[in-house]
């Protein structure tokens, strides 16, 4: 168990090295990439980089709770065919229990932890937001009291086929409705991957609603008021067995 590289939303995140987290000035985002080991000699390699100037934590965030961060840049991004926003509702009702939401990442394929093969292209694959009945049920071997409270659900397809691995924590779980892109969940963490039921766990996005957008009303007092907030993981975890 460990905490992974993250992606956020579909973006790269350029991981420096062995500092800490959460000094903004060793991250670097970058918006439109499909590959997250991109060639060298590529011009774009080296396009729609942004620096990271804040990392905003959420307060209550221990370790799998409150598994989200919001990052400002320091600068407003530039949006194409390729880079868009996505929507965040103060309620994912919705979107529960429909077979044709978005999860992408570039996580390892299996609990043996094969990596992605060249040339690393995101993968994306479709899965189901399950009810927090029915998460607390499947995780039941675990005894904690409620471990699916509003705060994160599970998501995937029941017999495992379909699920995220190491690597893919801070990926979004996206849904469409009506033309419009909702970011429904946040990779989180899980048990091994694509275990039969065990679906992933995803940090509830609308349940931090209120509080990204305090943090967004906060930012727009400063000097910037265009400085954009990104959605991020925190920690990712995955309780992959030994045995
Ligand atoms: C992982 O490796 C073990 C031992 O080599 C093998 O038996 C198992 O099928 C592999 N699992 C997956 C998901 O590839
Ligand atoms: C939760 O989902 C299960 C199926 O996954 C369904 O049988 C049950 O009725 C749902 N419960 C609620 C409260 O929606
Ligand atoms: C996510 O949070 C919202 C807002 O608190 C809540 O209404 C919803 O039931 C939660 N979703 C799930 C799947 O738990």
């Amino acid at each position: 168990m460990g905490a992974r590289v993250r992606a956020l939303l579909l973006a790269l995140l350029l991981w420096p090295g062995a500092a800490g987290y959460n000094n903004p000035f060793d991250w670097t985002v970058q918006f439109g990439e499909v590959t997250s080991k991109p060639w060298f000699w590529n011009p774009w390699t080296y396009s729609n980089l942004y620096k990271v100037v804040d990392i905003i934590i959420n307060p209550k965030y221990v370790r799998a709770f409150h598994d989200i961060a919001l990052l400002r840049l320091d600068s407003s991004v530039s949006f194409n065919q390729y880079v868009q926003p996505i929507c965040v509702l103060s309620s994912n009702s919705k979107f529960l229990h429909r077979p044709d939401c978005w999860v992408a990442g570039w996580g390892v394929l299996d609990e043996n932890q094969t990596a992605l093969p060249p040339p690393y292209s995101l993968r994306e694959a479709q899965v189901t937001v399950l009810n927090n009945t029915r998460c607390n049920y499947l995780y039941s071997q675990y005894s904690f009291q409620s471990l699916f409270s509003e705060f994160s659900f599970c998501a995937g397809s029941e017999d495992g086929k379909v699920d995220t691995c190491s690597g893919d924590s801070g990926g979004p779980l996206v849904c469409d409705q009506d033309g419009l892109w909702y970011q429904v969940g946040i990779v989180s963490w899980g048990d091994g991957c694509g275990r039969p039921n065990r679906p992933g766990v995803y940090t509830n996005v609308s349940f931090f609603f209120h509080w990204i957008q305090m943090q967004m009303s906060r930012s727009a007092l400063g000097p910037e008021p265009s400085r954009p907030l990104l959605l991020a993981l925190l920690w990712a975890h995955r309780l992959l067995r030994t045995a």
